[in-house]
């Protein structure tokens, strides 16, 4: 039997806190997942939900408040995944891409949710492979996430086999090597990516970033609330170059929440993009 501590009220006071620093909303029906997770870091520490409360509330931004945030977050992805999306990106936009920019010859990619690694990697051997001549080319890959814990996998580039399932063979025995069941990203494909962590609620650390042809953040927002959905979104706008691209997840759209960009259905999903006159 499940013993309850969290009160509706002290619930509430969490998922305030956890969403204004975060963007992340919990409704009441995530009670119970978001109880286990606080109940497991304040039993680390030998105090109640309380005082646990407490704690974070006097050290915001504290090293555990984020404990607690990579225990929270959602991290489920895997190489290759949403394939229509990927080769809508790889057939249709890339080569109209390379083509405008074969003078300047250089391609940044920010991967704005990248979890453990797979999606951004994914996007540097969907370059290496559609490119005519991918080594003349600067390709910058920015991948970032709140959750210092994926990024920490991410960047040793270590997976199993579920995550490689969608992986096409070809392409598997040219980028991993295998060791122990676990598949290995090449280096050559590693020196390419740059892991970072950035919360997308923080306005300064996303300014700085600029400059980007392409933003990816996919099954993402799907865990924010409309309100900072749209701060986000305002905020890729931004760090867009005029005429670059946003992809969003399946199931999440801007449409409602921002007519600033330009909106294209390919196939199955819609490609935003930022209007060049802009
Ligand atoms: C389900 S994963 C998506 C991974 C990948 N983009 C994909 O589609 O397969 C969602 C990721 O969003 C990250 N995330 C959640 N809130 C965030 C925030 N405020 N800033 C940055 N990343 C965040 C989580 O840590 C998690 O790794």
């Amino acid at each position: 039997v499940l013993e309850i501590l969290l009160s509706d009220e002290l619930f509430d006071k969490y998922v305030k806190m956890i969403y204004k620093e975060t963007g992340i909303f919990y409704e009441i029906n995530k009670k119970y997942y978001v109880q286990k997770r606080i109940e497991k870091r304040a039993q680390s520490f030998d105090i109640d939900l309380n005082e646990y409360y407490s704690m974070l509330k006097f050290t915001k931004s504290s090293s555990e408040f984020y404990q607690l945030i990579n225990d929270l977050t959602v991290n489920e992805t895997y190489f290759f995944r949403d394939f229509p999306q990927l080769r809508n990106f790889a057939e249709d936009i890339l080569p109209v891409f390379e083509n405008e920019y074969r003078d300047r010859k250089k391609i940044k990619i920010w991967c704005a949710a990248c979890s453990t690694g797979e999606e951004a990697y994914t996007l540097a051997i969907i370059l290496l492979e559609m490119l005519d001549e991918p080594e003349e080319w600067q390709i910058q890959i920015l991948a970032s996430d709140i959750n210092s814990e994926v990024l920490r996998i991410a960047k040793a580039g270590l997976y199993d086999k579920r995550s490689i399932k969608e992986v096409p063979r070809e392409y598997l025995e040219k980028y991993f090597t295998l060791h122990n069941d676990k598949y290995f990203i090449c280096d050559d494909i590693k020196r390419y990516i740059n892991f970072k962590r950035i919360n997308l609620m923080d306005e300064e650390a996303m300014k700085e970033i600029n400059g980007c042809d392409f933003i990816f953040c996919r099954n993402c927002l799907i865990y924010f609330d409309e309100v900072s959905r749209r701060s986000v979104v305002a905020r890729f706008y931004e760090s867009l170059n005029p005429g670059g691209y946003l992809f969003l997840g399946h199931s999440e759209s801007v449409g409602r929440i921002s007519s600033a960009y330009k909106a294209a259905r390919m196939g199955d999903t819609i490609i935003y993009s930022k209007p060049r006159d802009s």
